[in-house]
């Protein structure tokens, strides 16, 4: 008898309409990086997962614990997309951030605009795919930090705050050859509360 295996990980829905991010992120791209490119992540991680010794696990337990190769690939954009679609909200709804995250960004990065330009100048100073998050480590420190294809600071024991995704896919459609406005322009549509509802407690 052939039996069907359900499907283990699904494609998040969106939490605001799909044209909500305008102009920073057009609809077309968050259509294509949402229902294209993530949902292929969410596709090619249940295909590989199926019948491996992976099987059943939460998507941060794979990022964690699989080798270096394609299920870590996978699961790692799994959990960068997961994070990346659910921290933006439309700029008409836009609020600064609360005062906790404001503390903790000033103590370690001296004020939000420095902050911000490092953030921008760490996307902006990769070399390829990848991504740039703020995270914090064990020891309650913010850092920002490089990650190369798929990679989170999950995998070394950091918390993931806030990501920038510097895969082509994520801008080029709207910004062509000026990825700098791209990542300027989307602190305009960051959530905050959904940040600071990331720092542990
Ligand atoms: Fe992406």
């Amino acid at each position: 008898m052939i039996t069907t295996k359900m499907m283990t990980y699904t494609l998040p829905v969106l939490p605001y309409p799909a044209d909500a991010l305008e102009p920073v992120i057009s609809a077309e791209t968050l259509a294509n990086h949402h229902g294209k490119h993530f949902a292929a992540y969410v596709n090619n991680l249940n295909r590989l997962v199926s019948g491996s010794e992976y099987v059943g696990l939460l998507v941060e337990e794979i990022v964690r614990e699989a080798p270096d190769g394609p299920i870590y690939n996978n699961a790692g954009q799994v959990m960068n997309h997961r994070l990346y679609f659910e921290q933006f909200i439309p700029a008409s709804q836009y609020k600064a951030p609360g005062q906790r995250l404001i503390n903790a960004i000033n103590y370690h990065f001296g004020s939000m605009e420095i902050f911000k330009q490092q953030m921008t100048e760490a996307a902006m100073s990769l070399f390829g795919s990848g991504w740039v998050w703020l995270a914090i480590d064990t020891e309650g420190r913010l850092q920002i930090v490089k990650e190369m294809g798929g990679g989170n600071p999950w995998r070394r024991g950091m918390t993931p705050l806030l990501g920038i995704d510097c895969w082509e896919h994520s801008w080029y459609l709207d910004y062509a050859f000026d990825k700098a406005a791209h990542y300027d322009a989307l602190w305009s549509i960051v959530n905050w509360d959904v940040i600071e509802g990331r720092l542990p407690m």
